[in-house]
Protein backbone atom coordinates (compact mmCIF):
# COMPACT_ATOMS: atom_id res chain seq x y z
CA UNK A 1 0.00 0.00 0.00
CA UNK A 2 1.85 3.47 -0.67
CA UNK A 3 0.41 7.00 -0.47
CA UNK A 4 -0.52 8.61 -3.35
CA UNK A 5 -1.44 12.14 -4.54
CA UNK A 6 -4.85 12.59 -6.03
CA UNK A 7 -5.43 15.87 -6.01
CA UNK A 8 -3.31 19.60 -5.82
CA UNK A 9 -3.90 23.02 -5.32
CA UNK A 10 -2.28 26.47 -4.20
CA UNK A 11 -3.13 30.07 -3.64
CA UNK A 12 -0.75 33.12 -4.06
CA UNK A 13 -1.80 36.48 -2.16
CA UNK A 14 -3.20 39.25 -5.00
CA UNK A 15 -0.52 41.75 -3.99
CA UNK A 16 2.54 40.95 -6.29
CA UNK A 17 5.65 43.14 -5.36
CA UNK A 18 9.08 42.83 -7.45
CA UNK A 19 12.28 43.53 -6.60
CA UNK A 20 12.02 47.32 -7.92
CA UNK A 21 9.02 47.56 -5.89
CA UNK A 22 11.09 46.94 -2.99
CA UNK A 23 14.05 48.88 -3.54
CA UNK A 24 11.05 52.35 -3.35
CA UNK A 25 11.09 50.97 0.39
CA UNK A 26 14.58 49.80 1.26
CA UNK A 27 17.80 50.26 0.18
CA UNK A 28 18.30 47.29 -2.40
CA UNK A 29 18.37 47.04 -6.25
CA UNK A 30 16.67 44.25 -8.19
CA UNK A 31 20.50 43.70 -9.38
CA UNK A 32 21.31 42.21 -5.74
CA UNK A 33 18.21 40.18 -5.29
CA UNK A 34 18.41 38.89 -8.45
CA UNK A 35 22.14 38.10 -8.95
CA UNK A 36 22.23 36.37 -5.33
CA UNK A 37 19.29 34.69 -4.72
CA UNK A 38 17.21 34.46 -8.76
CA UNK A 39 14.04 36.00 -6.87
CA UNK A 40 12.67 38.92 -9.13
CA UNK A 41 9.43 38.85 -6.86
CA UNK A 42 7.21 37.87 -4.15
CA UNK A 43 3.30 37.77 -3.24
CA UNK A 44 2.59 39.41 -0.07
CA UNK A 45 -0.67 38.92 1.99
CA UNK A 46 -2.13 42.36 2.42
CA UNK A 47 -6.10 41.41 2.18
CA UNK A 48 -5.98 37.43 2.65
CA UNK A 49 -5.73 35.46 5.72
CA UNK A 50 -3.46 31.93 5.72
CA UNK A 51 -6.78 30.56 6.29
CA UNK A 52 -8.30 32.00 3.04
CA UNK A 53 -5.39 30.87 0.89
CA UNK A 54 -4.96 27.42 2.60
CA UNK A 55 -8.66 26.95 2.18
CA UNK A 56 -8.71 28.57 -1.76
CA UNK A 57 -6.08 25.65 -2.49
CA UNK A 58 -7.67 22.97 -0.47
CA UNK A 59 -10.54 23.36 -2.37
CA UNK A 60 -8.99 23.09 -6.01
CA UNK A 61 -7.08 19.71 -4.63
CA UNK A 62 -10.10 18.45 -3.36
CA UNK A 63 -11.79 19.17 -6.51
CA UNK A 64 -9.50 17.67 -8.69
CA UNK A 65 -9.16 14.57 -6.21
CA UNK A 66 -13.05 14.20 -6.89
CA UNK A 67 -13.29 14.12 -2.55
CA UNK A 68 -16.00 16.61 -0.83
CA UNK A 69 -14.51 17.93 2.51
CA UNK A 70 -16.69 15.89 4.79
CA UNK A 71 -14.95 12.77 3.56
CA UNK A 72 -11.75 13.92 4.77
CA UNK A 73 -10.76 11.78 7.72
CA UNK A 74 -7.69 14.46 8.68
CA UNK A 75 -6.24 17.97 7.67
CA UNK A 76 -2.59 18.14 8.22
CA UNK A 77 -1.47 21.66 8.17
CA UNK A 78 2.61 22.87 7.65
CA UNK A 79 2.96 26.26 8.35
CA UNK A 80 5.38 28.30 11.22
CA UNK A 81 2.63 31.18 10.24
CA UNK A 82 -0.35 30.43 11.54
CA UNK A 83 -3.27 33.05 11.70
CA UNK A 84 -3.78 32.56 15.68
CA UNK A 85 -1.91 30.50 18.24
CA UNK A 86 -5.26 29.03 19.16
CA UNK A 87 -7.24 27.58 17.20
CA UNK A 88 -4.50 26.04 14.88
CA UNK A 89 -4.34 26.75 11.07
CA UNK A 90 -5.76 23.26 10.65
CA UNK A 91 -8.63 23.68 12.62
CA UNK A 92 -9.32 27.13 10.88
CA UNK A 93 -9.15 25.11 7.88
CA UNK A 94 -11.69 22.47 9.31
CA UNK A 95 -14.35 25.21 9.76
CA UNK A 96 -13.50 26.78 6.62
CA UNK A 97 -14.07 23.81 3.99
CA UNK A 98 -17.10 22.05 6.08
CA UNK A 99 -14.18 19.29 6.83
CA UNK A 100 -16.75 17.68 9.76
CA UNK A 101 -15.03 14.32 10.10
CA UNK A 102 -11.53 15.46 9.62
CA UNK A 103 -8.78 15.30 12.96
CA UNK A 104 -6.80 18.49 12.26
CA UNK A 105 -4.14 19.55 13.16
CA UNK A 106 -0.46 21.47 12.54
CA UNK A 107 3.01 20.71 12.43
CA UNK A 108 5.75 23.23 12.77
CA UNK A 109 8.82 22.02 10.96
CA UNK A 110 9.61 25.36 8.86
CA UNK A 111 11.18 24.93 5.31
CA UNK A 112 10.68 21.30 5.83
CA UNK A 113 7.13 21.22 6.78
CA UNK A 114 5.24 20.29 4.10
CA UNK A 115 7.88 17.25 3.28
CA UNK A 116 6.86 16.51 6.96
CA UNK A 117 3.21 16.88 7.39
CA UNK A 118 3.05 14.67 3.69
CA UNK A 119 5.51 12.22 5.33
CA UNK A 120 3.01 11.52 8.53
CA UNK A 121 0.09 11.33 6.41
CA UNK A 122 2.05 8.58 4.68
CA UNK A 123 2.34 6.92 8.06
CA UNK A 124 -0.88 7.11 9.25
CA UNK A 125 -2.22 6.06 5.26
CA UNK A 126 0.04 3.28 5.30
CA UNK A 127 -1.06 1.56 8.82
CA UNK A 128 -5.00 1.70 7.84
CA UNK A 129 -5.82 4.19 10.48
CA UNK A 130 -6.68 6.99 7.72
CA UNK A 131 -7.78 7.07 4.26
CA UNK A 132 -8.71 10.56 2.80
CA UNK A 133 -6.13 13.19 4.25
CA UNK A 134 -5.25 16.69 3.13
CA UNK A 135 -1.92 18.11 3.45
CA UNK A 136 -1.44 21.94 3.03
CA UNK A 137 1.94 23.91 3.91
CA UNK A 138 1.22 27.87 4.03
CA UNK A 139 2.84 30.26 5.20
CA UNK A 140 2.53 34.48 6.15
CA UNK A 141 5.85 35.22 6.46
CA UNK A 142 5.97 38.91 5.22
CA UNK A 143 4.12 39.86 9.45
CA UNK A 144 6.77 38.01 10.48
CA UNK A 145 9.77 40.23 8.55
CA UNK A 146 12.17 42.46 10.07
CA UNK A 147 11.37 44.92 7.36
CA UNK A 148 14.64 47.31 8.03
CA UNK A 149 16.69 43.40 7.31
CA UNK A 150 17.37 43.91 4.24
CA UNK A 151 19.40 40.82 3.88
CA UNK A 152 16.53 38.46 4.79
CA UNK A 153 12.88 40.37 4.36
CA UNK A 154 13.47 40.29 0.65
CA UNK A 155 13.96 36.04 0.41
CA UNK A 156 10.31 35.84 1.43
CA UNK A 157 6.84 35.35 0.38
CA UNK A 158 3.17 34.30 1.52
CA UNK A 159 0.97 31.37 -0.48
CA UNK A 160 -0.32 28.22 0.53
CA UNK A 161 -0.34 24.59 -1.29
CA UNK A 162 -2.44 21.73 -0.98
CA UNK A 163 -2.62 18.12 -1.94
CA UNK A 164 -5.31 15.63 -0.97
CA UNK A 165 -3.83 12.16 -0.43
CA UNK A 166 -5.24 8.51 0.18
CA UNK A 167 -4.19 4.91 -0.45
CA UNK A 168 -3.31 3.10 -3.48
CA UNK A 169 -1.85 -0.17 -4.58
CA UNK A 170 0.52 1.54 -7.54
CA UNK A 171 1.28 4.37 -7.24
CA UNK A 172 2.81 7.20 -4.34
CA UNK A 173 5.24 7.66 -2.04
CA UNK A 174 8.58 5.01 -2.56
CA UNK A 175 10.74 5.97 0.41
CA UNK A 176 11.43 9.37 2.31
CA UNK A 177 13.99 10.94 4.52
CA UNK A 178 14.06 13.22 7.74
CA UNK A 179 16.32 14.73 9.92
CA UNK A 180 16.98 17.72 12.49
CA UNK A 181 19.52 19.54 14.02
CA UNK A 182 18.07 21.96 16.76
CA UNK A 183 21.92 22.69 17.99
CA UNK A 184 21.91 24.88 14.84
CA UNK A 185 18.57 26.33 15.58
CA UNK A 186 19.60 29.85 15.81
CA UNK A 187 20.85 30.69 12.65
CA UNK A 188 17.14 30.63 11.38
CA UNK A 189 15.10 32.21 14.14
CA UNK A 190 12.25 34.01 15.25
CA UNK A 191 11.47 34.37 19.21
CA UNK A 192 7.85 34.49 21.02
CA UNK A 193 5.81 36.68 21.53
CA UNK A 194 6.36 38.77 24.71
CA UNK A 195 6.01 37.11 27.65
CA UNK A 196 2.95 38.13 29.93
CA UNK A 197 3.82 36.03 33.18
CA UNK A 198 3.41 39.44 36.18
CA UNK A 199 6.07 37.31 38.19
CA UNK A 200 8.68 37.18 34.80
CA UNK A 201 11.00 40.21 35.18
CA UNK A 202 12.94 41.78 32.16
CA UNK A 203 10.16 40.93 29.23
CA UNK A 204 11.44 41.04 26.39
CA UNK A 205 9.48 42.77 23.16
CA UNK A 206 8.22 40.87 20.14
CA UNK A 207 11.06 39.41 17.74
CA UNK A 208 10.76 38.83 13.89
CA UNK A 209 12.65 36.79 12.14
CA UNK A 210 16.52 36.89 11.75
CA UNK A 211 19.16 34.52 9.65
CA UNK A 212 22.37 33.67 9.71
CA UNK A 213 22.58 33.95 5.83
CA UNK A 214 25.80 31.94 4.73
CA UNK A 215 25.40 29.39 7.69
CA UNK A 216 22.12 28.82 6.65
CA UNK A 217 23.43 28.24 3.00
CA UNK A 218 26.38 26.12 4.02
CA UNK A 219 23.84 23.83 5.60
CA UNK A 220 21.57 23.47 2.28
CA UNK A 221 24.22 22.73 0.34
CA UNK A 222 25.55 20.01 2.42
CA UNK A 223 22.67 18.60 3.72
CA UNK A 224 20.36 18.30 0.82
CA UNK A 225 21.94 16.14 -2.23
CA UNK A 226 22.93 13.57 0.15
CA UNK A 227 18.95 13.62 1.39
CA UNK A 228 18.01 13.08 -1.94
CA UNK A 229 20.65 10.73 -2.70
CA UNK A 230 19.30 8.63 -0.10
CA UNK A 231 15.68 8.60 -0.44
CA UNK A 232 16.43 7.61 -4.00
CA UNK A 233 18.81 4.67 -3.26
CA UNK A 234 16.37 4.09 -0.33
CA UNK A 235 13.41 3.76 -3.40
CA UNK A 236 15.78 1.23 -4.86
CA UNK A 237 16.16 4.22 -7.56
CA UNK A 238 18.92 5.89 -9.14
CA UNK A 239 19.55 9.37 -9.54
CA UNK A 240 18.89 8.67 -13.35
CA UNK A 241 15.43 7.68 -12.74
CA UNK A 242 14.16 10.66 -11.63
CA UNK A 243 12.05 12.73 -14.05
CA UNK A 244 11.65 16.42 -11.79
CA UNK A 245 13.48 17.47 -8.78
CA UNK A 246 10.80 19.88 -7.02
CA UNK A 247 13.27 21.36 -4.08
CA UNK A 248 12.28 23.87 -1.47
CA UNK A 249 12.31 27.61 -2.90
CA UNK A 250 15.05 28.95 -1.21
CA UNK A 251 17.51 30.40 -3.21
CA UNK A 252 18.48 29.48 -7.30
CA UNK A 253 22.29 29.31 -6.03
CA UNK A 254 21.31 26.42 -4.08
CA UNK A 255 19.48 24.91 -6.40
CA UNK A 256 21.63 24.83 -8.72
CA UNK A 257 24.28 23.83 -6.54
CA UNK A 258 22.15 20.58 -5.50
CA UNK A 259 21.76 20.45 -9.48
CA UNK A 260 25.62 19.93 -9.79
CA UNK A 261 26.61 17.74 -7.23
CA UNK A 262 23.84 15.26 -8.00
CA UNK A 263 25.15 15.34 -11.74
CA UNK A 264 21.73 16.13 -13.09
CA UNK A 265 21.13 19.05 -15.33
CA UNK A 266 19.11 22.56 -14.55
CA UNK A 267 16.08 21.57 -16.82
CA UNK A 268 15.28 18.86 -14.57
CA UNK A 269 14.71 21.00 -11.36
CA UNK A 270 11.87 23.16 -12.17
CA UNK A 271 11.07 26.82 -10.15
CA UNK A 272 9.09 29.01 -9.19
CA UNK A 273 10.77 31.45 -7.16
CA UNK A 274 11.57 34.34 -9.50
CA UNK A 275 7.61 35.15 -9.04
CA UNK A 276 7.22 33.73 -5.04
CA UNK A 277 10.51 34.17 -3.46
CA UNK A 278 11.12 31.79 -0.44
CA UNK A 279 7.14 30.72 0.67
CA UNK A 280 8.81 28.41 3.52
CA UNK A 281 6.14 25.55 4.44
CA UNK A 282 4.28 26.69 1.47
CA UNK A 283 6.89 26.66 -1.51
CA UNK A 284 7.30 22.83 -2.48
CA UNK A 285 3.49 21.99 -2.93
CA UNK A 286 2.98 25.83 -4.83
CA UNK A 287 5.84 24.52 -7.02
CA UNK A 288 4.38 20.68 -6.80
CA UNK A 289 0.75 22.03 -8.08
CA UNK A 290 2.49 24.45 -10.83
CA UNK A 291 3.81 20.72 -12.42
CA UNK A 292 0.99 19.40 -12.07
CA UNK A 293 -1.73 21.71 -13.82
CA UNK A 294 0.50 22.82 -16.28
CA UNK A 295 0.86 18.95 -17.63
CA UNK A 296 4.22 18.33 -16.54
CA UNK A 297 3.96 14.71 -14.72
CA UNK A 298 2.77 11.53 -16.56
CA UNK A 299 1.23 8.47 -14.40
CA UNK A 300 4.76 6.85 -13.31
CA UNK A 301 7.29 9.13 -13.68
CA UNK A 302 9.32 9.29 -10.37
CA UNK A 303 9.91 12.71 -8.62
CA UNK A 304 11.84 13.99 -5.56
CA UNK A 305 10.38 16.72 -3.37
CA UNK A 306 12.62 17.93 -0.98
CA UNK A 307 12.38 20.43 1.94
CA UNK A 308 14.98 21.96 4.01
CA UNK A 309 15.28 24.90 6.50
CA UNK A 310 14.60 26.39 10.45
CA UNK A 311 15.18 24.36 13.08
CA UNK A 312 17.31 22.70 11.74
CA UNK A 313 15.43 20.51 9.72
CA UNK A 314 15.33 18.54 6.38
CA UNK A 315 13.01 15.73 3.83
CA UNK A 316 13.18 14.70 1.33
CA UNK A 317 9.94 12.08 -0.49
CA UNK A 318 10.62 10.39 -3.78
CA UNK A 319 7.14 9.44 -5.71
CA UNK A 320 5.95 7.38 -8.39
CA UNK A 321 3.32 9.96 -9.76
N1 LIG B 1 20.24 44.68 -1.07
C1 LIG B 1 21.44 45.21 -1.25
N2 LIG B 1 22.52 44.90 -0.50
C2 LIG B 1 22.33 43.99 0.46
C3 LIG B 1 21.09 43.38 0.69
C4 LIG B 1 20.02 43.75 -0.12
N3 LIG B 1 18.79 43.23 0.02
N4 LIG B 1 21.22 42.50 1.71
C5 LIG B 1 22.51 42.55 2.12
N5 LIG B 1 23.18 43.45 1.35
C6 LIG B 1 24.59 43.80 1.44
C7 LIG B 1 25.16 43.58 2.81
O1 LIG B 1 24.92 44.70 3.63
C8 LIG B 1 26.61 43.38 2.52
O2 LIG B 1 27.21 44.63 2.30
P1 LIG B 1 28.67 44.96 2.88
O3 LIG B 1 29.58 43.97 2.20
O4 LIG B 1 28.88 46.36 2.47
O5 LIG B 1 28.57 44.73 4.35
C9 LIG B 1 26.62 42.67 1.17
O6 LIG B 1 25.34 42.92 0.60
C10 LIG B 1 26.86 41.17 1.28
O7 LIG B 1 26.04 40.67 2.31
P2 LIG B 1 26.11 39.16 2.68
O8 LIG B 1 25.11 38.90 3.76
O9 LIG B 1 27.53 38.75 2.92
O10 LIG B 1 25.59 38.50 1.32
P3 LIG B 1 25.65 37.02 0.85
O11 LIG B 1 26.45 36.95 -0.39
O12 LIG B 1 25.92 36.04 1.94
O13 LIG B 1 24.12 36.79 0.43
C11 LIG B 1 22.06 35.82 1.13
C12 LIG B 1 23.11 36.88 1.40
C13 LIG B 1 20.99 35.93 2.21
C14 LIG B 1 21.44 36.06 -0.24
C15 LIG B 1 22.74 34.41 1.15
O14 LIG B 1 23.53 34.28 2.31
C16 LIG B 1 21.73 33.31 1.11
O15 LIG B 1 21.00 33.17 0.16
N6 LIG B 1 21.69 32.45 2.15
C17 LIG B 1 20.68 31.40 2.25
C18 LIG B 1 19.46 31.99 2.87
C19 LIG B 1 18.25 31.11 2.69
O16 LIG B 1 18.05 30.52 1.67
N7 LIG B 1 17.44 31.06 3.75
C20 LIG B 1 16.22 30.32 3.78
C21 LIG B 1 16.50 28.87 3.92
S1 LIG B 1 15.03 28.03 4.19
Amino acid sequence: MRTRIFGTGSALPKRKVSNDDLSKIMDTSDDWIKSRTGIGARHLAVEESLTELTAKAASQALEEAGILPEELDMILGATLSPDKILPSLSCELQRELGAVNAVAFDINAACSGFLFALQTADVYIRCGQYQKILVVGGEILSKMMDWNDRATCVLFGDGAGAAVVGPDEAYGVLSSIQGSNGAKGDVLLCENRENNNPYVEGKKSLSYVSMNGQEVYKFAVRTVPNAVLKAVRQAGLTIEDIDLFLLHQANIRIIESVSKRLKVPMAKFPTNLEECGNISAGSVPILLDYVNQNGMLQRGNHIVLAGFGAGLTWGASVLSW
